[in-house]
């Protein structure tokens, strides 16, 4: 178990070591043991996380307040349209200013090709921890709840199983490509045989497709890449079909809008659902397109886990505060 995590980042999962992340993931089991009873947990009286949106969200902020709230301390949100940022506040002045003010800073900022850098540059400036609430290349802790949950559903060993991260159309956004990168990434380190189903336009960065191979190496799972959406739910344990944009192929929206329109029929549903394994689970980080990324019957139905993992972003988020910014 290694514990010395006090003043760590965690911008990216690849960049915490298996030991550090089994760490934080037992801390997350005790955390949500002593929630389910009633067991105070307050590990961070009196401090305080500042929490930076450029980009809208439900889950992250809800679960970071209530996370450090739960803990015996406060989450100030902060959002980039109704401050100072948005008439030119650096990232350099946030890490300097709101480092010395708080405990910890968490960051959501997706935009294409700068996200990860204002992350870091925040990062390098700040005396204090700095938390990726979800960048242009990376999701954190959407990958970790996931892995938390694939654990309680299939034990902690996940040498052999499969999990099919898949695209998915949907209508509403370019969605990043942060999750599908962050999931091949880490579920590639636990021995899993790993299976990337996309469309040719919706490919991922090349280099973190080439880390994904790397660790698959390492641990002893397999990696491969399909292009044909119903072969990859065959025999598979583990189903997350959902959508992102075609930020490799385009960033124009109109152009990204025609490539999705030709990919409609990538929804999930009971027939899909019915090639996996029968023992499989579906999982989504939410928000889904309902009835066009993925049918009701489905993601209401019994295999689907999509409250589990929502869930599980709590816990893995105080398990990684408490560890960080004691
Ligand atoms: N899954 C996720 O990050 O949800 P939000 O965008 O609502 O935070």
């Amino acid at each position: 178990m290694q514990t010395d995590l006090r003043g760590r980042d965690l911008i990216s999962e690849q960049e915490w070591t298996r030991e550090e992340i089994d760490t934080l993931l037992d801390v997350a089991w005790d955390l949500k043991r002593k929630r389910a009873l009633g067991e105070p947990h307050a590990y961070l009286r009196d401090k305080v996380l500042a929490m930076l949106f450029f980009f809208t969200s439900t889950r992250t902020r809800a679960s970071f307040e209530a996370g450090m709230a739960q803990m015996g301390g406060h989450a100030q949100f902060i959002d980039s349209e109704t401050t100072q940022i948005s008439h030119g506040d650096t990232a350099k002045e946030i890490g300097q200013i709101l480092g010395r003010y708080c405990d910890g800073i968490a960051i959501r900022q997706c935009d294409w090709n700068f996200g990860n850098k204002y992350i870091r540059e925040v990062a390098e400036n700040s005396r204090v921890p700095v938390l990726n609430m979800q960048c242009d290349v990376y999701h954190p802790f959407q990958i970790l709840a996931d892995l938390m949950t694939i654990q309680e559903k299939f034990g902690r060993d996940l040498r052999g199983k499969t999990i099919n991260v898949s695209w998915a159309y949907a209508a509403s956004y370019q969605k990043p490509i942060s999750v599908p990168q962050s999931l091949v990434l880490l579920m590639s380190r636990y021995g899993m045989n790993v299976r990337l189903t996309h469309p040719p336009e919706y490919r991922l960065m090349p280099d973190i497709v080439e880390q994904a191979k790397e660790n698959t190496k390492k641990s002893g799972g397999s990696f491969e890449i399909s292009h044909d959406f119903d072969s990859g739910f065959k025999d598979a344990d583990i189903l997350y079909p959902k959508s992102w944009g075609c930020w490799m192929t385009t960033e124009d929206k109109e152009e990204s809008g025609k490539i999705g329109k030709k990919y409609t029929d990538w929804i999930t549903d009971e027939r899909r659902m019915a090639m996996a394994k029968e023992h499989a689970v579906y999982m989504h980080c939410l928000p889904a397109d309902r009835n066009i990324e993925v049918t009701d019957g489905v993601i209401d139905g019994p295999q689907s886990v999509v409250y589990d993992e929502a869930e599980n972003r709590l816990h893995v988020q105080k398990a990684a505060m408490a560890l960080t910014m004691r």
